[in-house]
């Protein structure tokens, strides 16, 4: 079965249960400094599984594509991603947990015809504050399990929330209880690579986590204890890559259709096969999971750099080439991209961004093989020399060339050389002074002290919106926001467009935005719903990322003659006159069809 297959069963077998389909949140969240990514389907839906009421009603069913980036190391075993897709299903204070429970066994042993005796379920055993979950336990024992398939854990297995368990959640955050679904895998069943005693959530990799059915019913109240919702809410999360595996009977899931192609491309240009060696296959799973999430993250428009999302991007590709010279074998940037097209035809939105997702990850992988290639120079010369490598060595090429210390160790190791844990310590006591020296220089960031940088964050804010309008005015209405960024010295904008600009148009441009401070408009803002919102002609991203209220910020009367008009959470100035003047101070091409443009206060 296709994972394609299974997405499409799992729509329709909730929609035949009266669910409505909702649209994922994007993988990037720029609207929270504390969350990079959407990690789970729970993210959209926190403020309906706290009552507010959902416009599409209290069943929904849905498939959230999600970045869990914490543990990278995780990616190398055989289930673990940075990216997969989260098949969900929800109910906002309707059915509940025999519904739920029975639901899942079907979909799971009829849909997906998994065989009943391998399955396996975990239970909440209790704590001091949430009594033991008998009634799912009752249930499990009707639809037919057997009690020696049915599992009791405590909280740090079977509680589920945003934070962990109850102890770990802040104030206002919701969780509950949860009974997750296991799959043994025959194939492994007396392999002795894995656990003879395992239970289902040993993490040998004999048993398999395929769903968990979450009853959301409880919030942290500021003493401490955990109160119930208003309403009993049920959020199930299935991983999609894991039902496929368990669907194939292999417990590799780096063996389905989603990462296969790109397995047996990296068998080509490797020239050895998948499954020969056991650290080989940590290379080939890491490229292969690094590859898919790169190509998802740039499919949304984010660039390789130096920080937030920018960062995270970087820090994969360059992961997924550096395991290419483990394997042995180098990459060049744009071989990496043509390993990578094999996604295409999984993901629709790397296929309608393709342009845009391969300039990028093949220029960010030029820049990856340049530095490797200093970096192997300066250190195959060094050890040529008889040089001693120790930490502060392997720290300044890191430094200089990005070269990674593993690599450093990899290199030494083929030459008989030993880096020792000493000198492993001495470099990362480089690396932690190095992070303490440029946390400081940030600071300095802001050196006018907060207030003042505040003010003037708010000013770029609204200059922001200034120049988005303006460069539709004078460009043209294909213009669309692709990213901004706002520092204490300047705005970035990102949007859409074919070509650099002229200069004749980046003066239209500044002329444009600077004759709307001069004329002192007013800026106020008004709460809408998005569809009002959208019919007067508010601009917006996203759309599934807003609430049932949004709020429209206009630059003008706006009643009367307007300038600009976005959905925004703002801070912004009151009049555009306080921003005084405006200077474009830069233009770059970052990839197919996106400019990027920083602007200062003049
Ligand atoms: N919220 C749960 C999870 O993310 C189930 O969807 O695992």
């Amino acid at each position: 079965m296709s994972s394609d297959e299974i997405r499409q069963k799992y729509l329709d077998f909730f929609k035949k249960r009266k669910h409505v389909e909702i649209s994922a949140s994007p993988l990037v969240i720029d609207s929270d400094p504390t969350t990079l990514f959407t990690s789970s389907g729970m993210q959209q839906l926190a403020p309906y599984l706290k009552g507010e009421a959902h416009p599409d009603g209290k069943r929904l069913v849905d498939i959230q594509p999600s970045i869990r980036m914490q543990d990278l190391d995780e990616v190398a075993d055989n289930r673990h991603f940075s990216f997969f897709e989260m098949l969900g299903n929800w109910s906002l204070g309707d059915y509940f947990k025999k519904e739920q429970l029975s639901w899942v066994w079907e979909f799971f042993t009829k849909e997906l015809e998994l065989d009943p005796a391998r399955l396996h379920v975990s239970v909440f055993e209790g704590n001091s504050e949430v009594p033991k979950d008998k009634e799912s336990f009752e249930i499990w024992k009707s639809i037919g399990l057997p009690e020696s398939h049915i599992h009791f854990y405590g909280t740090d297995k079977n509680w589920w929330s945003r934070a962990g368990t109850p102890e770990k959640m802040p104030v206002g955050e919701i969780g509950g209880p949860d009974s997750e679904l296991f799959f043994e895998f025959e194939k492994v069943a007396h392999d002795p690579k894995y656990g003879k005693f395992c239970h289902p959530n040993c993490q040998c990799g004999k048993f398999l986590e395929i769903g968990n059915s979450v009853f959301m019913q409880y919030q942290k109240k500021e003493d401490g204890n955990l109160v119930e919702l208003p309403q009993r809410n049920v959020d199930f999360g299935g991983g999609l890559e894991r039902m496929a595996a368990a669907v194939a009977g292999d417990p590799d899931t780096f063996r389905i259709d989603l990462f296969f192609g790109v397995i047996k491309k990296i068998e080509s240009e490797v020239g050895f096969g998948y499954n020969s060696d056991l650290d080989k296959d940590k290379s080939f799973r890491i490229i292969a999971d690094h590859l898919r999430t790169s190509v998802n993250l740039l499919s949304e428009g984010v660039v390789a750099g130096n920080k937030l999302h920018g960062y995270a991007l970087r820090r994969l590709i360059r992961r997924a080439m550096f395991h290419f010279h483990l394997l042995g074998s180098g990459i060049s940037g744009g071989a990496l991209a043509h390993i990578a097209e094999e996604l295409r035809k999984f993901y629709p939105n790397v296929d309608k961004n393709w342009e845009f997702i391969e300039e990028n990850l093949s220029a960010e992988g030029t820049r990856f093989e340049l530095a490797l290639k200093r970096g192997l120079a300066r250190l195959t010369s060094a050890v040529g020399r008889g040089e001693e490598i120790n930490g502060q060595f392997a720290f300044d090429l890191y430094q200089t060339e990005g070269f990674p210390l593993e690599l450093t160790i990899e290199i030494l190791k083929q030459n008989g050389i030993l880096f020792t844990p000493e000198e492993r310590n001495a470099f990362e006591g480089e690396f932690e002074k190095h992070k303490d020296l440029s946390r400081s220089s940030s600071s300095g960031m802001f050196k006018g002290g907060l207030a003042e940088a505040s003010e003037i964050t708010t000013k770029l804010h609204t200059t922001t919106h200034l120049l988005h309008a303006g460069l539709r005015q004078v460009l043209g209405e294909h213009i669309g926001q692709k990213g901004s960024h706002i520092t204490s010295e300047r705005l970035r904008f990102d949007f859409s467009h074919p070509q650099k600009l002229s200069d004749d148009e980046i003066k239209k441009v500044e002329d444009l935005i600077n004759l709307k401070i001069r004329e002192n408009l007013p800026v106020s803002s008004i709460e809408m719903t998005l569809p009002e919102a959208v019919g007067v002609g508010a601009l917006h991203f996203f759309a599934e990322k807003y609430g049932e209220k949004v709020k429209v910020y206009t630059i003008g009367d706006p009643e009367g003659i307007w300038f600009s008009k976005e959905v925004c959470g703002g801070p912004h100035v009151t009049h555009t006159g306080a921003i005084g003047s405006v200077k474009i101070i830069k233009q770059e091409k970052i990839g197919a069809g996106v400019v990027r443009i920083y602007a200062a206060l003049g």
